[in-house]
């Protein structure tokens, strides 16, 4: 038996990037699992999917803390009640501090909407749309104490169409989004994808796939 990464996964909303990881986990050959989802929001709907899945869903309502520090103390000690190893930032909307982000230096990755470091931040597809960027996508980043600022795992591109709303943007990478964040994390807990010198190093046997992930929304 193959011994899978524990992952845990940071949501806030609807988690469709949650869902993808999940989904991609239960394979028999993936190599790492979700044993925890934790949302920071009573109305994340990803909360519901988690349950419905059978794993752990955990509510750490940031509101229900008098600091930061006791908010993130009370996310990595359900973390680790539940196991986690590493952990998947998806759609998680609270800016993480870097004591947080060292205790999971290496062990911590996000998904973000945009082919960084171009359109950090919020608001990345109407951004795009108004430089009219004939590319756009996602990228899968370590995570750093700067925002969307970290070694990149890899990157996927889709095209800017012609009359594009920020919603037909933001539906044509997310598609890209559900491909990347798995494959990422696959190599990952496979070990093809590692941090050195803080660039992330793609083993050679695994760079055709990555780069195949590049136009993964195509
Ligand atoms: C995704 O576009 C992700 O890149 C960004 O927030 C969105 C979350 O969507 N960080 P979901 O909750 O995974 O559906």
């Amino acid at each position: 038996m193959m011994t899978k990464l524990p992952v845990g996964v940071l949501i806030s909303g609807r988690g469709s990037n949650m869902a993808a990881l999940v989904e991609a986990c239960e394979a028999p050959e993936f190599p790492a699992k979700v044993v925890c989802v934790v949302a920071n929001r009573p109305d994340a709907k990803g909360l519901d999917y988690a349950r419905a899945k059978g794993i752990p869903a955990v509510l750490i309502d940031h509101k229900a803390y008098g600091s930061k520090a006791e908010f993130e103390t009370a996310m990595t000690a359900a973390l680790e009640a539940n196991g986690v190893g590493f952990v998947c930032l998806a759609g998680f909307m609270r800016i993480l501090s870097p004591q947080f982000i060292e205790h999971w230096r290496d062990r911590l990755i996000n998904i973000h909407p945009s082919l960084l470091p171009s359109y950090p931040g919020l608001h990345t597809h109407e951004r795009a749309l108004a430089d009219g960027v004939k590319l756009a996508g996602c990228t899968v980043h370590f995570v750093r104490a700067e925002m969307d600022v970290g070694p990149i795992v890899a990157q996927a591109a889709v095209p800017v169409l012609t009359g594009d709303t920020p919603d037909d943007l933001a539906a044509r990478i997310l598609t890209a989004e559900h491909k990347l964040y798995p494959a990422c994390l696959s190599m990952i807990a496979k070990g093809t994808a590692k941090v050195a010198d803080e660039q992330v190093e793609i083993a050679a046997e695994a760079v055709e796939a990555a780069a195949r992930l590049y136009s993964a929304g195509v």
